[in-house]
């Protein structure tokens, strides 16, 4: 507060107590009583499953995914369909503050091609992945090998280069790829450069299905490793619940970021990730993710004060696994943590692109608080209606609807 935070071609140049000389006579923003902060990454959102949100919530993972999700993504064969979806939920991230997000979509290529050109034109920065099944899935929902690397290596080769927005390889989880694909997706990779994202150790069920996924393969992340999927982008990682210790010395060798998604964790799975403890003894980063449609909304600043709570219950069941996480740190995993994966935001210090919100609306008129209490209570009882400004690149932005 009282303070002056310089802007110049996008990104933050300066802050500084007094408004220095050069820059007399342009009138400074003022914020009066809000609040600035670093726009939100969402790193585990399924645009694909916006319209789902909140629906089949008493449900368990595999329950879930053939009763509600599968059929509802298949929905994505068709265009127009798609093109209603992914309207609607990526001006839900907007209105929420997610100017950056990791993005699974369906195995449909047409829809996903829609996402990548809205996304692009709507300024955020993303991965977007083609989502691959060839095994394990509905008949409705499931891609032979040879077309799913067809597609995939179409919609890759075709969105090569954009600055802000790029593909990434987005097999779903190990039970629904087969060996051939995985295998095919490192060639892939190696070929254009290209990252991965998918769901890591997310269930027991899971974790338990990639050890018996083929031969040769300890564990969940030593599939992706062997397959080649590691070296060519960022690693991202959703859930890792219920990591191994191999799990997490490939999550440290090959600088992969993991994603707690908490409110989704609590939907539709039965565990909570130890996420005070990975960070804090095991040295591995943790982002936020939304993941909804597990989720039920996409406001990340929801997760933040979600993941505190979580990390209270985990403290409470398992005192002698670690502590809880502080509001601090659960910030940090949504803008600094999550930002890393993208060009040089995340963050309001010199050198960070200008991606910002300001919160407005969070006292009580007799009793004003501090900025950070101000973010706090944001985060736990706040709504998109207190965040009054949004800049992309130094750039008030204005939204449709
Ligand atoms: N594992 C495999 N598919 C999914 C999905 O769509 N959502 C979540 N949360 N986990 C999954
Ligand atoms: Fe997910």
């Amino acid at each position: 507060e009282g303070e002056y935070l310089i802007v110049r071609d996008g990104f933050v140049e300066d802050i500084s107590p007094v408004l220095p000389e050069k820059y007399t006579g342009i009138t400074p923003v003022e914020l009066g009583r809000g609040v600035l902060i670093p726009a939100f990454s969402d790193l585990h959102i399924h645009a694909s499953q916006y319209a789902q949100r909140g629906i089949g919530m008493d449900r368990l993972l595999f329950d879930w995914l053939d009763t509600y999700t599968f059929p509802q993504e298949a929905r994505f064969a068709d265009p127009e369909y798609a093109r209603a979806m992914y309207d609607a939920v990526t001006l839900a991230m907007l209105k929420c503050g997610t100017f950056h997000a990791s993005i699974f979509t369906t195995i449909h290529r047409a829809a996903c091609d829609y996402l990548f050109e809205r996304v692009s034109s709507l300024g955020m920065q993303a991965y977007i992945g083609k989502v691959n099944m060839d095994r394990s899935s509905p008949d409705f929902l499931r891609e032979s090998t040879a077309e799913s690397l067809a597609e995939t290596e179409a919609f890759v080769s075709s969105h090569m280069g954009g600055p802000r927005v790029k593909p990434i390889l987005t097999p779903r989880f190990a039970p629904t790829c087969s060996e051939p694909l995985m295998k095919g997706l490192g060639e892939i990779a190696a070929r254009y450069h290209v990252g991965l994202q998918t769901h890591l150790v997310e269930s027991p069920a899971e974790a338990e299905a990639a050890k018996n996924w083929a031969p040769g393969y300890a564990c969940d992340a030593q599939i992706y490793e062997k397959c080649g999927l590691l070296d060519h982008g960022p690693v991202i990682f959703a859930h890792v619940i219920f990591p191994e210790e191999r799990d997490l010395e490939i999550i440290r060798e090959y600088g992969a970021v993991t994603v707690h998604c908490p409110e989704a964790t609590t939907n539709i799975i039965a565990g909570i990730m130890k996420a005070e403890r990975l960070m804090s003894i095991e040295n591995v980063p943790i982002a936020l993710g939304s993941d909804v449609g597990g989720g039920s909304s996409p406001a990340v600043y929801r997760q933040a004060a979600l993941a505190v709570q979580l990390s209270k219950q985990r403290e409470f069941y398992f005192p002698e696994e670690s502590g809880h996480l502080t509001f601090a740190q659960a910030f940090g995993m949504a803008t600094l943590t999550g930002g890393s994966v993208f060009d040089r935001t995340g963050s309001l210090a010199p050198g960070y692109r200008f991606d910002a919100l300001v919160l407005d609306g969070l006292e009580d008129p007799a009793a004003p608080l501090t900025p950070l209490e101000r973010l706090e209570r944001f985060c736990y009882c706040g709504s998109d209606a207190n965040i009054v400004k949004r800049y992309i690149d130094g750039n008030e932005i204005v939204l449709e609807g």
